[in-house]
């Protein structure tokens, strides 16, 4: 299976072998199952809300599961039909959270409602790895209000698309910028595309809230001003 671009950056960021993987809103597992296939965890798990996707997802995991066995690799894996803001994390180390392709609001919405329903014994051991489709600005203000800090982040072009994949957690102190200040690299031609586009979205959304965006565009425009 070939994972696609945005899906690769991803997947190239779990680089040391990890107790438990969540693969959220996983919708056809793709992820999941590279992570499996190439043992990244002991265990991983897959969490969507739609039955009859997961129905669909746990058949052909069992399927992969007899061919794997007999190649004497133990996976494994479980899966969640539920809501991702109601997952219970464990006490264990090494875990890490992907949560990508669904709106920005939406995903800090799920990142507020994992830690406040988890300890924060649990919620400590966690890296989160998040691909939001849109509004990654108040997403990332969001992740700095809840006490996150920033790990690593990036621009990810795929598919003529633009996609930031930030990576975050409570045991660092690097702050997140509401921007993304440490991904932008102007001498790639794509990231200045990228910085227009931002500016020609949030100008058109002056009129709905215009003091808010009007510092949003100022923030993007202070990347390049110098
Ligand atoms: C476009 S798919 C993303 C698939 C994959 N993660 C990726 O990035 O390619 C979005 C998935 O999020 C799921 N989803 C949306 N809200 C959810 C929630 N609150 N809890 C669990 N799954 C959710 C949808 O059912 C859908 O399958």
């Amino acid at each position: 299976m070939k994972l696609s671009k945005r899906l690769s950056a991803i997947d190239a960021l779990v680089s040391q072998h990890q107790n438990i993987i969540w693969d959220c809103c996983c919708d056809h597992g793709y992820l999941g199952m590279v992570f499996l296939k190439r043992d990244a965890a002991s265990k991983v798990i897959f969490v969507d809300i739609i039955t009859r996707v997961m129905v669909d997802l746990e058949a052909q995991l069992t399927r992969n599961n007899k061919f794997r066995l007999k190649s004497n690799k133990k996976p494994d894996w479980q899966v969640l039909c539920q809501d991702v803001g109601t997952i219970e994390l464990t006490e264990i180390e090494k875990q890490v959270v992907v949560i990508a392709g669904i709106g920005g609001e939406l995903l800090l919405r799920l990142v507020q409602q994992i830690i406040s329903n988890n300890s924060i014994e649990r919620v400590q051991h966690v890296r989160f790895i998040l691909c939001p489709v849109h509004h990654t600005y108040s997403l990332r203000s969001g992740l700095k209000k809840l006490g996150l800090g920033l790990v690593s982040e990036q621009i990810v072009y795929d598919n003529k698309r633009f996609y930031e994949v930030i990576e975050v957690s409570f045991n660092t102190n690097n702050e997140i910028s509401s921007t993304g200040k440490k991904m932008w690299d102007f001498t790639q031609a794509e990231h200045g595309l990228y910085q227009r586009q931002l500016l020609s979205h949030y100008n058109k959304m002056l009129n709905k809230d215009e003091p808010y965006y009007q510092k949003v565009i100022t923030d993007y425009q202070a990347l390049t001003d110098s």
